[in-house]
């Protein structure tokens, strides 16, 4: 077996044993709480990775995107959240054309988006399940919580669509500045959607699904009465912006990238990792505690200042690393970096294991 310090440089690295310890916590808190899983497979993109979620118990996948779920579905897994509120009439006939093959559920976010839909879908011989997304303070799509009942009682009356289930999602909590800030927005985010589908229940509507959850709030909104699924998405690999926000520890984090030392001066080493490997993302303003852009493993002397396409250029403290040593460095956002690479060499204690396709990057449409 080959050792992870042999490959060629930039590969993106999946620490199997981490994974499996991140999805089985996961897996355990939904267990624990009674309710369902239903991961955002926006973070790893990857048949094998949404497929180990439901052998552990996922009751089905969140994605964002219309050919995430396609090709989700080409590989036979099913009960897809679509959280994203689809409105073009091009992507709702490719979506009518999917849920004749497999159960699908769209997000519906406002009156005109519901409007479309209905007409698009008339005529089907099976309902479309649709889910409202409620806005609990990312301010990003969905509805206000006053128009909740309003929007409910408007999808009741379209045939083509079966309404069982609110959502929302806390994005806001990536730019919380403590743990007490992360839990008040996740008992908002909890709130948020049992409140409403209260109101739509006292107007008669009943909504089965109550589904919340982001990787800093999924384990505090789990634990509230009311609430039946969480869909966290990160928490399967975790990144240095899920450390900065304390939320997870460095060894917590399951995915990295080999890059190797090509070059080292007076004052800075480079490294062959640019923004094309690790992404200029560093987190919500707000994450204060993002630092660089990736940590070095084992090399704490080592900040990681400034990327360009190709490049990585670091600050050193009296360092031992020279040209052509590698290194694995820990991103700040997994679920961009993913995005960024073929395939995850796959190990396990350093040692690669398999070799799987990130077979929905890039799949934005
Ligand atoms: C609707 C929805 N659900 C769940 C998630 C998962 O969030 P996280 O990656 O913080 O776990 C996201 C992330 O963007 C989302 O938009």
């Amino acid at each position: 077996m080959n050792s992870i310090h042999t490959l060629d440089t930039p590969s993106l690295l999946l620490n199997l044993n981490q994974l499996e310890n991140n999805l089985n916590e996961i897996r355990d808190i939904a267990k624990q709480n009674g309710i369902e899983w239903r991961p955002h497979i926006k973070t790893h993109k990857s048949v094998n990775i949404a497929k180990m979620q439901l052998e552990k118990g996922a009751c089905g996948i969140t994605v964002a995107k219309l050919e995430e779920a396609e090709v989700m579905a080409a590989a036979h897994i099913s009960n897809i959240l679509i959280a994203y509120p689809l409105a073009q009439p091009k992507k709702l006939e490719r979506l009518k054309k999917l849920s004749s093959q497999t159960k699908v559920i769209l997000a519906i976010d406002s009156f005109e988006q519901a409007e479309i839909v209905n007409t698009i879908f008339s005529g089907c011989s099976e309902p479309l399940e649709v889910w409202i997304k409620v806005n609990s303070g990312l301010n990003r799509c969905g509805i206000e919580m006053e128009e909740i009942v309003e929007l409910a009682q408007k999808i009741k009356t379209m045939k083509p669509l079966a309404l069982t289930g609110i959502f929302t999602h806390a994005g806001h909590s990536y730019a919380a500045s403590s743990q007490e800030q992360i839990e008040k927005i996740a008992e908002d985010e909890a709130n948020s959607v049992i409140q409403s589908a209260e109101l739509c229940e006292q107007a008669g509507i009943p909504i089965q699904h109550r589904s919340v959850g982001s990787t800093p709030t999924f384990k505090y909104g789990a634990k509230i009465k009311g609430i039946t699924e969480i869909r966290p998405g990160n928490a399967a690999f975790y990144d240095m912006c899920q450390v900065g926000l304390g939320v997870a520890e460095t060894k917590q984090c399951a995915l990295t990238v080999l890059a190797s030392v090509v070059s080292k001066k007076k004052d800075r080493i480079i490294f062959d990792t640019g923004s094309k490997a690790l992404s200029l993302d560093q987190g919500a303003h707000g994450n204060k505690s993002v630092v660089g852009y990736g940590r070095v493993i084992n090399h704490p002397e080592i900040t990681i200042e400034r990327l360009s396409e190709e490049h990585g250029v670091a600050s050193f403290k009296d360092t031992l690393l020279e040209m052509n040593d590698t290194v694995e460095i820990i991103p700040n956002h997994s679920c961009v970096v993913a995005n960024l690479f073929e395939e995850y060499i796959v190990h396990r204690d350093g040692e690669v294991v398999e070799r799987w396709k990130v077979e929905a990057r890039g799949m934005m449409k």
